[in-house]
């Protein structure tokens, strides 16, 4: 994964590189590193752990020097340690990279046999040593070509040279790459974000690209190295505010704010005085459509089989799920009358990213559900459906999940309605109950104070069980997801349905299993599963809308969310799964909003 960024400058770069990463943190906070030119030297300062760590030691002894690169690093090959920080240097070359170099420990062997002896566990260090080979006979821009003709993998690539005080090179294949515009003062960095607080102007390298950067001008080239022009893009300003304001951390922000992100979002989709919703641009009629596939990973695949029962429920097409990291490896038979839509909250998770190549590849219709609408996923599908969630800084995804569930139940009801599979008075009454979401959020939100409770009751368990049907199944699944990338406690999410066919030998005195039961048509049959689990010992937290009523004496919680329509569940029922996840993390004293071995970005296969 990793975060990287260059800067030519005509006064000195520490500090803005320093600002860059922190904003770059969110794609790694294992290590972070900087290299200068400073006295016609490489000056290279790293560390283990967090940004504000190499700002200290920065401050103890400051890097001089208009030119360098920094990098924050999410470990791929070697633990996360100082030497294994990038950059990765040589005496004359200075290198940070983000990405796989596939074919690294072949390279690696081959120079150990002639003497070579690496550094560092990394697969960056070789990408150093090839290119200060390189060096020794040709001039930085053809070594720098040549090395990546022998890399296999991905890569971003930010180079800065001893010799060379003037410029850095950026090199790009699988991993982004962005250049922004300034006055005497060029970027390079993973992604327009990191950027934004130096500029508004700012291009994209394509695959195979190379660009050299000093402070007045950026040269690119193709991977036929011919001299090539950018388009420069302008970026659009940021409405919400990336500040935690009077919050604890982002995350509990992020969970609060949702009422108004959903608002945004309806506002954006839903035309006021004729109460319709708005697609524009869909690449293919909704009445050509023969099958929809969804893709996406972790939290955003999750949105998408919540998405199936509604595409299920409300139009008559076909639907396939996928995890990304699954559908690009398949042997898929691509439908040209097919929508394939990927959801991802970042638009730059390289599995999500590979699966839409391979569609584009193959000449079929792609629309994306993207928060960051310059990222790469946005940039390359035929249509964006964006979630207007505003900047989601936790590395948990809350805010971009109700987001991208809002944007796919949208187009479920304008796809039906298009195809007249629903009938208008219906989908009206839909629009008109989904307009009550936010204050059904906000209600639900209320119920922070019970959950703070139950979290402090079973932050000690050692495992955890979410059961659902229908809709809720995802939504178990779901919360599931968030208490284990959260708290670190083991939990599984499971069809109620499916306990008996083996997970039930999980359940044990005092596990706590959260079971999620909205009054519809599986209400029933959801508590006699829950009942099966009391049976044998388990601790309920049952989730419903049964208007306060207690359903059954053996169940240790329960919570009662306020009713809505049926399809709309899935919302409001994801809150307390927030909530709950939240507060059991924050009694074991976890990072909320970066737990440990994870990053927002996930820039690596
Ligand atoms: C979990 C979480 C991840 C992401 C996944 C995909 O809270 O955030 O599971 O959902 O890494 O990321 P995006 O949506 O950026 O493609």
């Amino acid at each position: 994964m990793c975060g990287i960024i260059g800067i030519a400058s005509n006064k000195k770069v520490s500090t803005n590189i320093v600002n860059a990463l922190k904003k770059l943190e969110y794609r790694g906070y294992d290590s972070a590193g900087l290299a200068t030119i400073t006295n016609g030297e490489i000056n290279e300062k790293k560390c283990s752990g967090r940004v504000e760590k190499l700002e200290k030691i920065l401050f103890q002894s400051p890097n001089e020097g208009n030119l360098g690169i920094g990098h924050v690093r999410w470990a791929t090959h070697g633990v996360p340690n100082e030497v294994n920080a990038h950059p990765h240097s040589s005496e004359i070359v200075s290198v940070v990279h983000n990405g796989i170099i596939e074919n690294s420990d072949k390279l690696k062997k081959e120079f150990e046999k002639s003497g070579t002896t690496f550094k560092s566990q990394t697969d960056t260090e070789v990408i150093t040593v090839l290119l200060t080979e390189k060096l020794k006979k040709l001039d930085p821009l053809k070594a720098v070509f040549e090395t990546i003709d022998m890399l296999k993998g991905s890569f971003a690539l930010g180079i800065i040279f001893k010799n060379h005080k003037e410029f850095v090179i950026g090199a790009r294949r699988g991993s982004p790459l962005a250049v922004g515009y300034s006055n005497n003062e060029n970027y390079l960095g993973s992604d327009s974000y990191a950027l934004k607080s130096m500029t508004n102007k700012i291009s994209y390298l394509d695959d195979g690209d190379v660009c050299v950067l000093s402070k007045d001008e950026v040269k690119f080239y193709n991977h036929n190295k011919d001299k090539i022009n950018k388009e420069i893009f302008t970026l659009s300003e940021d409405k919400a505010s990336v500040s935690k304001g009077n919050y604890k951390n982002f995350m509990i922000k992020e969970i609060f704010e949702q009422p108004v992100t959903v608002k945004t979002c309806l506002k954006e989709y839903i035309d006021k005085i004729r109460e319709e919703i708005n697609f524009y641009n869909l690449p293919l009629d909704p009445k050509e459509i023969n099958k929809i596939v969804l893709i996406g990973c972790g939290t955003a695949y999750h949105s998408c089989l919540v998405a199936k029962y509604w595409f299920e429920e409300f139009t008559s097409i076909n639907i396939e799920v996928d995890i990304a990291s699954e559908f690009r490896y398949r042997k898929v038979r691509f439908d040209k009358k097919a929508l394939y839509i990927f959801v991802s909250q970042s638009g730059e998770t390289a599995d999500t990213y590979a699966a839409l190549d391979l569609c584009k590849r193959q000449n079929v219709k792609t629309c994306s559900v993207i928060n960051v609408v310059e990222s790469s996923i946005a940039r390359n599908s035929n249509c964006v459906l964006p979630i207007h969630a505003g900047p989601e800084i936790g590395v948990a995804s809350t805010k971009a999940f109700l987001g991208q569930m809002l944007v796919l139940y949208l187009l479920s009801l304008k796809i039906s309605e298009v195809r007249n599979d629903m009938q208008n008075i219906e989908y009206k009454k839909k629009i008109s109950e989904l307009k009550k979401l936010p204050t059904l959020i906000s209600e639900a939100l209320k119920e922070e104070e019970k959950i703070q409770l139950i979290a402090k009751d079973i932050c000690e368990s050692k495992g955890s069980m979410f059961l659902g049907r229908g809709s809720s199944f995802p939504i178990a699944l779901e919360g599931a997801l968030k208490l284990k990338e959260l708290s670190y406690l083991h939990a599984e999410g499971y069809p109620a349905g499916e306990m008996k066919h083996g997970p039930l030998a999980l359940i044990e005195d005092g596990l706590p299993v959260v079971v999620i039961a909205p009054k519809d048509k599986y209400f029933e049959k959801t508590l006699s599963n829950m009942q099966e689990v009391i049976a044998r010992g388990g601790k309920v937290l049952l989730l419903t809308n049964s208007d306060g009523k207690v359903i059954s004496e053996n169940i240790r919680f329960q919570i009662n969310l306020p009713d809505s329509d049926l399809t709309l569940t899935p919302f409001i029922f994801t809150i307390p799964l927030q909530l709950l996840s939240y507060h059991v993390a924050l009694f074991k004293k976890c990072d909320i909003d970066k737990p440990r071995n994870l990053a927002k970005s996930v820039t690596v296969e």
